[in-house]
C-alpha cells in the first residue's frame, strides 16, 4: 500500500510518499520547506504569513514528484486538525484537487495520530510492542497516550471518531489510543521557545537551548524546581510548564534589579537547569504511567523528542530499570522507542502517510 501525504499545519509545508510492504513502513520520498526564518523576525509563527508561504511553496514540492510517482499510489492523506485553520486549507484544498485530477481518495489525518505513530517510519511494525506509553511534546501539545490492542470492536478502522461512552479513546487500525494526561497551560516545547526569547535567543527556541546547555554545568544558584502535579479527578497526569519558565523570569528580574549582567557561562548554566528540570518533569511523568499500566514500551514523539538530553536521560532511566533482578526474572523490559530519524519528530508528511495507511490497510 503506498499513499502521498501533505502537511501544512503549521510552519512546515512537507509531503511524503509513503509504503507499507505488510512488514515495514517505508518512506520512499519526503521533501519539505521548513517557514522558520521568514517567522523568526516575529519571534513565533504568524498564521496570514504561514497560509500564503504554504501555498506558494506547495506548488514548488509537487514540482519535485513525478506524475507517474502519484498515479501509483492507492490514497492522499492529508492534516485535517487541529492546526492553523488558514494552514490547513492549503493542504487539504491541494489534496482534493490531486484526488479529483488522478481519482484518488482523499484520507484526513488527525496531526496527534501523525506524532503518535512517526515511532514506525522505517521501522518494522512489529517493533512497536503493546501496550506502550507515549508523550507527544511540542510547541503546541504536551499529552501523554495509552496505546493498546483494538479487539473486535465495532470502531475498529474508523480512525478519529471518539468511542461511545469513553471520552478520549480513539481508534487508528487496530490500536486503540487513550488520552491520559495533557499539560493546564503551556507545552514543553513552547517553554523551551519562550525561555530561549528571555535568553536573547531565536525561534524555535528548542535546538538553540539544547546548544547552550551543551556548554552549560550544573549551577545551583541557577535551580529549578520540578513542577510535579497530582493527577486530576479522572486520574489524568497533569502538567503545566508556565510556570517552568515564570521561574525563569523571576530570576532573570531578580538579578537585572540587582545590577547583576548575565556572562555567556552564566547564560549557558540557565539553558543547561531549564533543560534537566524539563527532562526530568517529562521522563518522570512517562515513567510513573509506564508503571502504572505495565507497558512494553515507552515512546516519545513530536518536536521534543529531537531533544538529545531527552533521550539520553530516558535511556539511562530505562535501562537502571531493565537490570533491575526482578524485572529480568519475570520477563519485564521495557522498550523505549522514539523516531529513526530528527526530521520524523518534527512536523513532517511522513508520519501523516503513515497513519492514512494504518487506517486503511488494517480496515481492509
Ligand atoms: O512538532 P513540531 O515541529 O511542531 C509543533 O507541532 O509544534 O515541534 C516544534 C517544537 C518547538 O517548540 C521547538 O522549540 C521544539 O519542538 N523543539 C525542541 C527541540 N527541537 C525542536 N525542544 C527541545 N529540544 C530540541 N532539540
Ligand atoms: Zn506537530
Amino acid at each position: 500500500m503506498k499513499t502521498l501525504a501533505i502537511e501544512t499545519s503549521c510552519d512546515d509545508t512537507s509531503l511524503g510518499i509513503i509504503s507499507y510492504d505488510g512488514e515495514t513502513f517505508q518512506v520512499d520520498k519526503l521533501i519539505a520547506y521548513s517557514q522558520i526564518k521568514e517567522h523568526q523576525p516575529f519571534g513565533g509563527v504568524l498564521p496570514e504569513i504561514a497560509s500564503r508561504l504554504h501555498s506558494e511553496k506547495i506548488i514548488r514540492l509537487l514540482q519535485e514528484i513525478w506524475f507517474e510517482e502519484i498515479e501509483k499510489v492507492d490514497f492522499i492523506s492529508v492534516t485535517a486538525h487541529p492546526g492553523l485553520p488558514g494552514s490547513l486549507v492549503v493542504g487539504k484544498s491541494t489534496a482534493q484537487l490531486l484526488g479529483a485530477r488522478f481519482q484518488k481518495p482523499v484520507k484526513e489525518i488527525n496531526h496527534i495520530h501523525g506524532h503518535i505513530f512517526s515511532i514506525l517510519l522505517e521501522r518494522k511494525k512489529s517493533d512497536l510492542q503493546l501496550p506502550m506509553v507515549m508523550l507527544t511534546a511540542s510547541g503546541g501539545h504536551n499529552d501523554l497516550y495509552l496505546v493498546t490492542k483494538q479487539e473486535n470492536s465495532p470502531d475498529r478502522g474508523r480512525g478519529s471518531e471518539a468511542e461511545e461512552g469513553v471520552i478520549n479513546t480513539q481508534t487508528i487500525g487496530e490500536y486503540r489510543i487513550q488520552k491520559i494526561g495533557y499539560t493546564l497551560d503551556d507545552a514543553s516545547g513552547e517553554a523551551f521557545d519562550k525561555v530561549s526569547k528571555m535568553l536573547g535567543g531565536p525561534y524555535p527556541g528548542g535546538p538553540r537551548i539544547s546548544q547552550q546547555a551543551l556548554q552549560g554545568k550544573p549551577n545551583p544558584e541557577f535551580h529549578f524546581k520540578r513542577i510535579l502535579l497530582p493527577k486530576d479527578q479522572q486520574g489524568n497526569y497533569l502538567f503545566s510548564f508556565s510556570g517552568m519558565k515564570s521561574q525563569v523570569a523571576f530570576l532573570l528580574d531578580k538579578r537585572k534589579k540587582e545590577g547583576k549582567t548575565l556572562s555567556q557561562q552564566d547564560i549557558a548554566d540557565i539553558a543547561y537547569e531549564f533543560q534537566e528540570a524539563t527532562i526530568e518533569t517529562l521522563a518522570n511523568r512517562l515513567l510513573k504511567a509506564s508503571k502504572e499500566h505495565g507497558t512494553k514500551t515507552i515512546a516519545l514523539a513530536g518536536g521534543v523528542s529531537a531533544n538529545n538530553r531527552l533521550v539520553e536521560y530516558l535511556s539511562q532511566e530505562i535501562e537502571t530499570h531493565n537490570q533491575e533482578e526482578y524485572i529480568k526474572e519475570h520477563n519485564e523490559e521495557v522498550a523505549f522507542l522514539y523516531p529513526t530519524k530528527k526530521v520524523y519528530s518534527t512536523d513532517n508528511g511522513a508520519m501523516i502517510g503513515l497513519v492514512g495507511i494504518l487506517t486503511n490497510y488494517f480496515n481492509s
